[in-house]
């Protein structure tokens, strides 16, 4: 036998590793240029980025379709156009899927989306966090019906993770068809501003109900953000997007079985003389309760979510003490605080992470009530706001209530109440706790007394604040135990700290049952 033609170890390893550098390329070298010049970062990039150096653990390198029609006999695809693997991030495992657009537009085949399901289902096993990359054009055409059926398994694993481990999409590119309702049905999207996403793109809109949009207005991460509140985080680009994922799964556990991992903190409960000043004592006076809550949380760091849409309710991770908490919070500088559709939505989706996910509830209440209006009666408020009644009362994980200012009526209640189980409420001395706002009480129960009156104006200020003496302040509530303990606001911090150090051991039950009915 010829010399040259017999097996070696080291031939054999060679052409393994030269196989291997041209499956890395993708879509090869001139495709990878190209799609850096959009200000991209290629689908090895961004996983590398993602993930902590030398931890990767990559899985169907080899892996092609099967597809023979439409062109796609011997086609080579690398790695199907997308890479599926483990990895650590931040020292703890995660499995991610990252589409390769170089490679067919990181359209989504058989195999393709067998890859990604596969991944998630390791997920699932290992108990860590997935996290999927999209830069797709969506089903892969020339597959036909087995794309669309890979996509179905796709989704299918999205809800079986679904509250089981932490699931992350960014969109990096596009994300077109029905490819958008996989990032739907994760936990977090964070989308970057050089990516769309979109179930009917400008095209087919513009043929069926003739309107003319561009896919940047569309489906460009300002449309999800303000409108359809879709997305939780706009990212200037990849690098911020991986940046912020990182920094998202810092807060989390890796699967519903742990609590979040704690992090060291200097521990530090001096009082915040800041906090006193921060909210005005008339209660129509506006401020922005972020303030507050970095005045009480871990060097006021908050990674608010959602910060563009339903900007009336703030919903965001922070720690206290390296304990991570979900905060909520009404935004009495937005529609002075009320509580409208969007922001029923968004907060009970947030409570229901948190409580998935072992997250404490750290809730800040300063709300005038239920927003009124036609549009809101008509648009559904009362399904959407049981929604928050709901998700606090379903609630099991440690939940504290601080009341800073007005807490009204059913939104008083909607907020995460004694009454809804909150473990400890604490009240500042500006608090107004009360079944409704003192003008419209007097309005009500005084309308007679107030049209007798010789002067109906002094009549009604002086009942007003007979009713706000009476009703509308802290001590009524606190009598009634539906507060804990009235706190000087410099206090807070502290306070917080204590009541999540003594309720970190909380168990709490339900009446078992198959699910909930959340009213959708
Ligand atoms: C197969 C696709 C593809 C797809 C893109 N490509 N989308 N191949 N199936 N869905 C290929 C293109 O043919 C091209 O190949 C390469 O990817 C790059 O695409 P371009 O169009 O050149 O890139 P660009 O101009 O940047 O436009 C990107 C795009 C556009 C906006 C994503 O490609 C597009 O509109 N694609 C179709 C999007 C769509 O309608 N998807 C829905 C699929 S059906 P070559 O070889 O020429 O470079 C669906 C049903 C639901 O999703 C399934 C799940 C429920």
């Amino acid at each position: 036998m010829a010399a040259e033609t017999k097996k070696t170890m080291e031939g054999l390893i060679d052409q393994l590793r030269s196989k291997k550098e041209q499956l890395r390329l993708g879509g090869g070298a001139d495709r990878l240029a190209r799609h850096r010049e959009q200000g991209k970062m290629t689908a090895r990039e961004r996983v590398d980025a993602l993930v902590d150096a030398g931890s990767l653990e990559e899985f169907g390198l080899f892996a092609q379709h099967r597809q023979t029609q439409l062109g796609m006999a011997g086609k080579d695809c690398p790695a199907d156009g997308v890479i599926t693997a483990a990895a650590t991030i931040d020292g703890r495992l995660a499995h991610l899927a990252s589409q390769d657009f170089t490679v067919l537009g990181g359209s989504a085949g058989e195999i393709h989306s067998k890859k990604v399901a596969d991944a998630m289902s390791r997920s699932l096993k290992t108990g860590s966090p997935f996290v999927f990359i999209n830069d797709s054009g969506g089903a892969r055409v020339q597959e036909g019906v087995d794309s669309l059926s890979g996509y179905g398994e796709v989704f299918y694993q999205n809800v079986m993770l679904s509250g089981v481990v932490p699931q992350v999409s960014l969109i990096c590119g596009p994300c077109a068809g029905g490819a958008a309702y996989s990032p739907a049905l994760t936990d977090f999207v964070i989308q970057t501003r050089q990516a769309q996403m979109f179930i009917t793109g400008p095209q087919v809109i513009k043929q069926v109900t003739g309107e003319q949009i561009s896919a940047e207005e569309l489906g460009g991460p300002d449309a999800h953000m303000v409108h359809s509140g879709v997305i939780h985080f706009i990212a200037e680009n990849d690098d911020e997007a991986i940046g912020l994922c990182r920094r998202l799964l810092s807060f989390l556990p890796s699967n519903n079985l742990e609590d979040p991992p704690r992090l060291s903190s200097d521990d530090s409960v001096e009082p915040n003389l800041d906090l006193q000043t921060l909210v005005p004592v008339e209660p129509k006076r506006g401020y922005d309760v972020r303030d507050v809550i970095c005045g009480v949380v871990d060097q006021g760091d908050f990674l608010e979510s959602q910060n563009g849409f339903a900007q009336n309710m703030v919903v965001g991770f922070a720690r206290v003490l390296g304990r991570s908490v979900g905060v909520v919070a009404n935004q009495p500088s937005v529609l002075s605080g009320a509580i409208d559709i969007n922001a029923s939505v968004k907060g009970s989706r947030f409570i229901r992470f948190c409580n998935a996910f072992n997250i404490p509830l750290l809730t800040f209440v300063d709300v005038p009530g239920f927003l009124p209006g036609v549009q809101q009666e008509h648009g559904g408020i009362i399904r959407h706001g049981a929604k928050l009644l709901f998700a606090y009362s379903a609630a099991t994980v440690p939940k504290i209530q601080v009341i800073l200012r007005k807490s009204y009526g059913g939104a008083h209640l909607a907020m995460g109440s004694r009454d809804l189980g909150a473990d400890c409420v604490l009240a500042w001395p500006t608090a107004e706790i009360a079944v409704m706002g003192a003008e419209g009480a007097v309005e009500i129960v005084f309308r007679k007394e107030v049209e007798e009156a010789a002067d109906k104006p002094a009549k009604r200020a002086e009942l007003i604040e007979q009713y706000r003496t009476m009703f509308a302040s802290p001590f009524v509530a606190a009598g009634r135990r539906l507060v804990d303990d009235i706190i000087e606001p410099a206090t807070t911090r502290r306070h917080v700290a204590q009541a999540l150090e003594y309720l970190c051991a909380k168990r709490d039950y339900r009446p078992p049952k198959k699910h909930g009915l959340i009213p959708l």
